[in-house]
């Protein structure tokens, strides 16, 4: 029993921390695409070919389930692989849904009509291709009325932490917060919409100020897994151990990855 993460580098782990505390228990495949990073900058054709050939991998490493622990990937790519790609008896779900339900205040499954929620002002921050497919106001158009949402696309922030150049990443975070305000002076919650900005959620906060709530995917996606896995606990899968793949450099990823999450994390090649 194993459940796959991928994310195109290293943010999918924010949501396999969360994920390893919530289910101690479970095994995971987490694969990521660092040879292919980043993903936000290419089109939806690319990012479709990248992704169906890493999950295809996780399915063949006992993977029933598969998390796409990547914005980027759940906006361009996932309705297209469940459209027409994943096997009948596999899964692959994204990061949005849990994100939007807690935002809009809604349970798992709730899918009565579009309401008016608390927020009111949502400042979303994603990759260039999450931003430009628009499928996060999609999502929260099912779910809530009169929720004005402005995005803003970080350039080169998934860049500057994959290189582990964190000192470059906060001055991007500072110089995209500000272009926001620009546009959005006050927004009561900011969204971090690619799952590397948790890496960088205190430098988020503390340019955005503390009256804005900051949602960010771990915690939530955790949840949402726990409660998915009760339901269909047949969606283990077969495979046995905790692993990490790169299509990067091995040596590198694993630095980086030990670097973030603080403990040892050892990645292998794909
Ligand atoms: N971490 C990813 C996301 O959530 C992908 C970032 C990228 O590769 O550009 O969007």
């Amino acid at each position: 029993m194993a459940v796959g993460i991928f994310d195109s580098g290293l943010g999918g782990l924010t949501v396999l921390d969360a994920a390893q505390s919530r289910l101690p228990d479970v095994p995971f495949k987490y694969f990521a695409d660092s040879a292919h990073a980043p993903y936000g900058v290419r089109d939806a054709d690319d990012i479709y070919e990248l992704t169906t050939a890493a999950v295809g991998r996780l399915f063949e490493e006992g993977c029933d389930l598969v998390i796409l622990a990547c914005n980027t990937a759940s906006a361009a790519a996932l309705r297209r692989m469940q459209e027409g790609w994943v096997p009948r008896n596999k899964r692959v779900l994204g990061v949005f849904v849990p994100l939007i339900e807690a935002l809009t205040e809604r349970q798992w499954g709730d899918n009565s009509p579009p309401r008016e929620v608390a927020v009111k002002h949502v400042a979303l921050f994603a990759t260039p291709a999450t931003v430009s497919s628009r499928a996060f106001q999609r999502e929260l158009a099912f779910r809530a009325i009169g929720v004005d949402v402005e995005a803003q696309a970080c350039g080169g922030v998934v860049d500057a932490i994959e290189d582990g150049d964190l000192i470059l990443a906060e001055a991007l975070v500072k110089s995209h917060v500000d272009a926001l305000k620009r546009k959005m002076p006050h927004p009561d919650a900011a969204i971090l919409g690619c799952t590397h900005y948790p890496l960088m959620e205190q430098q988020f906060q503390a340019a955005l100020g503390p009256e804005v709530k900051v949602f960010s995917q771990g915690k939530l996606v955790a949840e949402s897994l726990a409660d998915y896995l009760t339901r269909h606990p047949d969606m283990l899968g077969q495979g046995q151990a905790t692993g990490y793949l790169t299509t990067g450099d091995p040596g590198r990823v694993s630095d980086r990855a030990t670097q973030f999450l603080r403990r040892k994390i050892e990645f292998q090649a794909a």
